[in-house]
């Protein structure tokens, strides 16, 4: 069985309610495409959107959770409260917040657990930062962090890997397909030997790191990727709609 394909859209630190233009846009746009399409606005604008998707092919996630379900942690966010606010999806362990919170795979896996807990799909990141390409540490890196952030009992349905190289995002930067198609695989086969052929095969591994539509098409057409998380270019409708379409395409 071959893993469902997924274009997921990372808002990050953007968007106003203003800004909710671009989703209508987006769904009018691409009212059935076959690949999965999720976009992780910030929390505040979770709910709104969530509504607004409604019975649109287009679903919503969160950017990061704690791994409690409630409790003495302000300004955290619980995996039950994106799930309550309409999320299903949530990314996890993105190298902004390993680099910018210092967060640990062993802190990420504690957030996947949740995650599952609360019934969303996590969307685990992992990659190699420039030093540790350099030093040929790439597929160790992956094999360590998949090792610590992801944890054992993996449902396929409920996991989603990024492999985003950490020089790669928002810098315009994207890996060569020979690096993509090494990194894949070398995550396919760690999932494998983690969770067996059949389950590895059934997880969804995206490319993240300065996908455009200009790129799209030739990092889809790259053995084991199963579609891309998107940063930048997730802002705009036309963008994203072009992402989509290629990936449906592919
Ligand atoms: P980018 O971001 O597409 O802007 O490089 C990707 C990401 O951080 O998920």
């Amino acid at each position: 069985m071959s893993a469902p394909k997924f274009a997921i859209g990372n808002w990050k630190m953007n968007g106003l309610r203003a800004d909710q233009s671009e989703i209508d846009a987006l769904i009018a746009a691409h009212p059935d495409p076959r690949c999965g399409v999720v976009i992780c606005p910030p929390a505040t604008l979770i709910a709104d959107l969530a509504r607004k998707s409604g019975d649109s092919n287009l679903s919503i996630g969160g950017q990061d959770c704690h791994a409690g379900a409630s409790g003495a942690h302000t300004g955290d966010i619980s995996a039950e409260m994106l799930a309550d606010a309409g999320a299903e999806y949530v990314i996890l362990g993105h190298s902004e917040r390993r680099t910018d919170h210092g967060e640990t795979d062993d802190e990420i896996a504690t957030k996947v657990a949740a995650a599952w807990r609360a019934g969303l799909v996590a969307v685990l990141c992992v990659g190699e930062s420039e030093a540790e390409r350099d030093a040929g540490a790439t597929l160790s890196v992956l094999s360590r962090q998949i090792a610590g952030s992801l944890p054992d009992g993996a449902d396929p349905t409920r996991t989603i890997i990024a492999y985003e190289p950490v020089w790669a995002i928002g810098t315009g930067r994207v890996a060569e397909t020979a690096q993509i198609a090494e990194a894949h695989r070398a995550l396919r086969e760690d999932l494998s030997k983690r969770l067996g052929a059949a389950a590895a095969s059934a997880i969804p591994i995206l490319y993240g790191g300065s996908v455009k539509p200009a790129n799209a098409a030739e990092i889809f057409s790259v053995p084991n990727v199963d579609g891309a998380l998107v940063g930048g270019a997730s802002l705009k409708a036309a963008d994203f709609g072009a992402i989509i379409a290629a990936l449906d395409s592919a």
